[in-house]
């Protein structure tokens, strides 16, 4: 087989669009990003808190255990009476009923337990009173589950107010799952309430700060920019800040910690707001990374709970003082809030986001008062802007509009979708305008964190950066993930107690914000030739019909063939299918029923279908293969509000468009979907809902892009090889004076299989290595392997 063989020719004097900020990176505490994660307290459920408002297992001592040593007798209660602070109010209370060696509590830390290392220190605090009657010293120990002693220290309470201690132990041996006791053998009653145990190590020594291992990772990203808090968590909740269950609102995340108060997080966990917004300030100036945070719009999308217009001052508020606090002189109310915790430069914040993938009307009709309010106080304040949880279709649109009609500066996207749908859909940003919002792709990723998933992201990421007079922002989501508290994947990096590694899907986003470039510069690819696609595939393949969450009845279905008219009655056919958990636990109705084995295309399917009851409503699966390669109609999807059309390739889901529809019970649609080619257009009650294409993708022979950075005045070239063999090019420079000799460093990710993946074991086992060359004059020859991520950096500044 002859060698693909081209020219990639780099125009080094035509520079294009500023890349700016472009490559950055996403946080959410989801998966135990923060609690359990970035954030290096190593005391779970440290104030008592856990409630089951925040997962139905947790209560008041989740994670805490009674200590009875020799012989001793204790009593361990939660109360709430005499509390520190009425933001914190649950405290335990010991009852030494007989002291033996020691009586008190244990907490086991996150995963399997509290990590420690020879010779390291660690810094215990907490906040506790005594009975005027209790009069020994509390002993303070690291230990393994066994009773060894790693460390300890010792505290006198001298009061029966409520007063910090803190003490500082070395740690004599490495045990990942150890626990902290308290305990005593003095006699009366003790209380503890915020017990904090930091090791003395954490991202650049800050107190209150980051796990040092997960923070240098990220560091070492170099990101332009760091979104925070979220994701859902940022509008999921109630209404009311002090409530437990309320939306994430700012002003309860700074200050001293024992002031802020706990917090339902709707991954089904607690979140203690240790880490929060001064601590993400911090540690995006610490990375120099751009601080991009997203505030409610007063409207959660879950659960519907709206903030009536005539209520909205204090949310926009929020908005403002938010600015003020980042960048307001310490003269300013917020400014000097900033200053007094510790920071008295400004944080430099230049974007703000509004919402999160909200949907629905109330959303848009409250942004449009957090825009004219921001922009009239703050008018180079950058606003994000939402579109939704849907790469297109009605929701996406009407995001996007609200963004034109307001002028936001950018439209934050989200889309998670199979491989195949980031190949194909490589030039998405082509016909975008630069004189439009610009898109900041707020949460994208490819399901997987195999090589073939980073491969496929660099391809596409090479189409954003091509992209860049329209896209502004990308962000990879979600980005950590403690292994055993998984709420979603993939995610770009992964940790228990005492390990961290980056996915490939890291170490491509790094290769790409290392060398990200300040400007584009013009590159033309010739001569390749293209790879062979199959023939233009019509969709094709079976079709079946469900029931989602509900009883349904499906009647009159025929089928026309599009191109003979010809048409196929079902006559007098009717199917009830049920999948309801009443229905799955008798196992006795069908959930679904397929209309013959018949290898279906260019047709419309026509169907009247009622749901009898239930809480969604119908699935109409078409061009169907197997289970796992196929197309669907899903008509009251999710919370049975969406009507959505989603390809499915190798079991992994890309949602190709959605709209807003809500199935009711006993009342009759008469369904049309019609499949041409590739094209689907859905109908409801005769009106056309969806029209879109199930892209198949057409490989490039290279994907490729070029930047100039200014600060070395190198040239960067990114190249991407998805195909299974290698091509090779000459890459010629434009411009380049022809007898110099340049030196070239060459970073390339290549020789793995598709579905190899790093792991604990092997956190390293794909990342790209580095090495250098030098050529003459304005040309050199480079084969790209097969499979592979190749970043040139020509150092031209030499000259
Ligand atoms: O990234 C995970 C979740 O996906 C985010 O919370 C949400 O915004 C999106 O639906």
């Amino acid at each position: 087989m002859s060698k693909n063989q081209g020219k990639l020719t780099i125009h080094t004097k035509q520079r294009g669009a500023e890349l700016s900020d472009l490559f950055g990176i996403f946080f959410e505490d989801l998966n135990h990003a923060a609690d359990g994660g970035l954030y290096a307290e190593l005391i779970r459920n440290r104030s008592f808190e856990f409630d089951p408002i925040d997962h139905p297992d947790f209560h008041s001592l989740t994670a805490w255990e009674k200590v009875e040593r020799g012989g001793g007798l204790a009593e361990l209660w939660i109360e709430d009476s005499y509390p520190m602070n009425e933001r914190n109010r649950h405290y335990a209370v010991i009852a030494i009923n007989k002291p033996g060696d020691g009586v008190g509590i244990a907490n086991v830390g996150f995963n399997s337990g509290i990590p420690v290392r020879t010779g390291e220190e660690y810094l215990f605090s907490f906040y506790a009173r005594r009975d005027e009657s209790f009069n020994e010293p509390i002993r303070i120990t690291i230990e393994s589950n066994e009773g060894i002693i790693h460390g300890d220290a010792t505290v006198v309470i001298d009061s029966s107010e409520w007063r910090r201690y803190e003490a500082a132990i070395t740690v004599n041996e490495t045990n990942y799952s150890s626990r902290l006791t308290i305990t005593t053998v003095g006699s009366g009653k003790l209380y503890v309430d915020m017990v904090s145990l930091f090791p003395k190590k954490t991202y650049l020594g800050r107190m209150n700060g980051l796990r040092e291992d997960i923070a240098s990772l990220l560091a070492e990203l170099k990101p332009k920019f760091m979104r925070f808090p979220g994701g859902c968590l940022v509008h999921d909740g109630s209404l009311n800040p002090d409530d437990r269950n309320s939306m994430y609102r700012w002003k309860n995340t700074i200050g001293p910690i024992e002031q802020r108060p706990s917090r339902r997080n709707n991954w089904r966990y607690n979140q203690t707001l240790g880490l929060g917004y001064y601590e993400y300030f911090l540690f995006c100036a610490d990375i120099g990374a751009k601080p991009i945070p997203i505030l409610p719009g007063g409207y959660d999308p879950h659960h519907k709970r709206i903030v009536p217009i005539d209520e909205l001052g204090p949310w926009i508020d929020d908005a403002l003082d938010l600015i003020e606090f980042a960048n307001g002189d310490p003269s300013t109310e917020w400014g000097a809030i900033r200053a007094e915790l510790g920071h008295s430069e400004p944080f430099g914040l230049e974007y703000i986001g509004i919402g999160n993938e909200e949907v629905g009307e109330p959303f848009f009709e409250r942004y449009s008062y957090f825009h004219q309010a921001i922009k009239t106080k703050y008018p180079a304040m950058k606003i994000i802007n939402s579109s939704g949880p849907f790469a297109a279709g009605g929701e996406y649109e009407r995001g996007w509009q609200s963004a034109r009609e307001n002028g936001s500066d950018l439209v934050d996207e989200h889309y998670y979708q199979s491989p195949e749908w980031f190949l194909a859909n490589f030039d998405r940003y082509d016909g975008f305008k630069a004189d439009e919002p610009k898109v900041f792709l707020g949460e994208y990723a490819s399901w997987g964190n195999t090589y073939y998933n980073a491969i496929t992201e660099a391809a596409y990421m090479i189409g954003l950066e091509r992209n860049a007079h329209s896209v502004g922002l990308a962000c990879y989501a979600p980005m950590l993930c403690n292994v055993d508290y998984v709420n979603w994947k993939p995610d770009l990096i992964w940790f228990n107690n005492h390990e961290v590694f980056g996915t490939p899907n890291y170490y491509v986003q790094k290769l790409f914000m290392h060398h990200q470039g300040d400007r584009l510069l013009h590159i033309e690819a010739s001569g390749f030739s293209q790879p062979k696609v199959g023939e233009a595939k019509s969709i094709n393949g079976a079709i079946e019909l469900t029931a989602n969450a509900s009883s349904v009845n499906f009647s009159d279905v025929r089928i026309v063939n599009n191109d003979t008219s010809e048409e196929r009655l079902f006559t007098g056919w009717t199917a009830e299918l049920s999948d309801t958990e009443e229905s799955r636990l008798e196992g006795k109705t069908k959930r679904a029923v397929r209309l013959g084995d018949t290898d279906w295309s260019n047709y419309t399917l026509y169907m009247t279908a009622r749901r009898i009851d239930g809480s969604k409503g119908f699935v109409v699966y078409f061009g169907q293969s197997d289970e796992r390669n196929q197309l669907f109609w899903e008509i009251g999807g999710w919370q049975n509000q969406d009507s959505m059309i989603s390809s499915r390739v190798d079991n992994r889901n890309s949602c190709l468009t959605q709209s807003l529809f809500a199935v009711e019970t006993n009342v009759k649609y008469e369904l049309a979907l019609e499949v041409s080619g590739r094209r689907i257009r859905a109908y409801i009650n005769g009106e056309l809902i969806h029209d879109t294409v199930d892209k198949l993708p057409i490989i490039q022979p290279l994907y490729s892009s070029s930047s100039a950075d200014d600060a070395t005045g190198d040239t960067i070239i990114k190249v991407v090889n998805v195909q299974d063999a290698a091509v090779s090019a000459d890459v010629a420079l434009e411009d380049l004076p022809k007898a110099n000799e340049h030196f070239v460093e060459i970073y390339e990710l290549s020789g793995y299989l598709l579905e190899d993946e790093n792991s604990f074991e092997q956190p390293q086992k794909i990342m790209p290595v580095q090495r250098g060359f030098s050529f003459e004059g304005n040309s050199f020859s480079h084969e790209f392997p097969a499979h592979s991520v190749t970043v040139f950096r020509i150092k031209t500044s030499a000259e």
